[in-house]
């Protein structure tokens, strides 16, 4: 989401503004630094980030703090860091050309309707793209700042959204990943009268667009994995075979503390349909240790749900408590121990790894059709090579020749090391 916000603001910039990107940024005439407040880890490097860029810039240069961060500490950070010389919440990017102008602006409403979703393509866009399909979101997870810096979900009109892919498409792109807090709840909210329709609605439209060869998405919601979104997951030739589902945590009683709205058997129960019908799908997902009143048993369950779903990928964290959430309220004999998170989080990550690279062993021989995102050439002694992904999202490197970028290959899997796969064009 945050990549897709700095994009935004980067074409509003190079476009309106005349700007380009430089990667010094002693040279930059503006630098922007876009927050995320997911966890307090990133947020607390936030203002050694700005009093480091404050060294390092030119004089006259001017620092923007964007993003959620931004829209939860407002005029806060203008107070703490006086180098700051605006403040840009998550919701209100569309707006950059306007406040680059104002000194001291602080813009962080979550109530301003974002009408400005569209901007132009100013970068060269490569052959993937994000593409968002709707802002903020309406769940209340216990633990969770999003619903307060990105505010009320509100889905983006679907003749827009065909504007914007067919526009990408145009411009050489391949593959577009739709994003939202809640993908799958697409169609619930528009800002305006709208034809009904739902996210499968949406997959399928999408699919129509001629020259368009791939549709990803993140992230869709456990709860809303109803049969309808799971057929077409199926069914629709350009929806890429991989997806993340959050969990969370594998305890229902963990589950309902979080208000995530599910039962560990639910969960469970949608995997398995998914997996019937697309038995080769990739799945990823995150997953929160020692979230308060968690025991052993609680985190049991989630490495239970681990075992069975074996996941691709997966996100784990241990829990942080975030301002303006309802567990950042509960009492601290509710908490669990930090050393025992920390011992939970190792479990579970090892316990991955070994899954892994027992699953990557059971790749050898499988075909895939791989879209080739990068390309090194050989070098100094190193052999060259291509890498891309695989439509259910694993990534393969091919050694035996180069290709171009955004070319489909169907590769077979001829090796593994560990979790990393290696293939031949076939
Ligand atoms: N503490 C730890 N992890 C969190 N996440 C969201 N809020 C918190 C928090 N307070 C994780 C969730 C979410 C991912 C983006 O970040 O797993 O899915
Ligand atoms: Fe946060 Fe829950 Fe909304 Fe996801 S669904 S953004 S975890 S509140």
């Amino acid at each position: 989401m945050n990549t897709r916000d700095s994009d935004h603001m980067i074409s509003e910039l190079e476009k309106k503004e005349g700007y380009i990107l430089t990667d010094k940024p002693s040279e930059a005439d503006l630098i922007l630094i876009n927050t995320c407040s997911v966890r307090e880890k990133p947020e607390r490097k936030l203002f050694s980030e700005i009093g480091q860029f404050a060294k390092l810039k030119k004089p006259g240069a001017k620092i923007g703090v964007c993003g959620c961060t931004a829209s939860h500490m407002g005029e806060d950070i203008i107070k703490k860091a006086p180098s700051v010389d605006f403040v840009l919440g998550a919701r209100n990017v569309s707006k950059i050309t306007e406040v680059i102008h104002r000194p001291k602006a602080v813009e962080v409403s979550i109530d301003y309707d974002d009408s400005t979703y569209v901007y132009d393509i100013a970068r060269n866009t490569g052959i993937k793209a994000l593409l968002n399909i709707s802002i903020g979101c309406d769940k209340k997870c216990a633990y969770c700042i999003v619903p307060h810096t990105r505010g009320k979900e509100i889905s983006i009109p679907l003749d827009l959204l065909l504007r914007e892919a067919k526009k990408l498409v145009d411009n050489g792109v391949k593959e577009i990943m739709l994003l939202g807090q809640n993908v799958n709840n697409y169609g619930v909210r528009f800002s305006d009268k709208h034809p009904k329709i739902n996210f499968s609605g949406l997959l399928s439209e999408l699919g129509k667009i001629e020259g368009l060869k791939r549709i990803r998405f993140t992230s869709p919601h456990p709860l809303h994995m109803d049969d309808e979104f799971l057929e077409e997951f199926a069914r629709n030739p350009k929806v890429c075979k991989s997806i993340h589902i959050p969990l969370q945590s594998g305890s229902s009683k963990i589950l309902k503390a979080m208000r995530r709205g599910y039962t560990k058997e639910w969960y469970l129960d949608r995997i398995n349909r998914l997996k019937s019908l697309v038995p080769e799908v990739g799945i990823s997902t995150d997953i929160i240790v020692g979230f308060p009143t968690e025991s052993n048993e609680d985190f049991e369950d989630t490495m239970d749900v681990l075992e069975k779903v074996r996941f691709d990928t997966l996100y784990s964290f241990i829990y942080s408590p975030r301002p303006h959430t309802e567990s950042a309220s509960w009492s601290d004999d509710l908490m669990v121990d930090a050393k025992v998170a920390q011992d939970r989080l190792a479990r579970l990550q090892a316990r991955h790894r070994e899954i892994l690279s027992e699953d990557a062993k059971k790749e050898i021989g499988k075909i895939h059709n791989v879209l080739i995102e990068n390309t090194k050439e050989a070098f100094d002694g190193m052999r060259g090579f291509s890498e891309g992904r695989s439509d259910n999202g694993r990534l393969i490197k091919i050694f035996d020749s180069m290709h171009s970028i955004g070319e489909i290959l169907r590769v077979e899997v001829t090796k593994c090391d560990g979790g990393s796969l290696f293939g031949r064009v076939c």
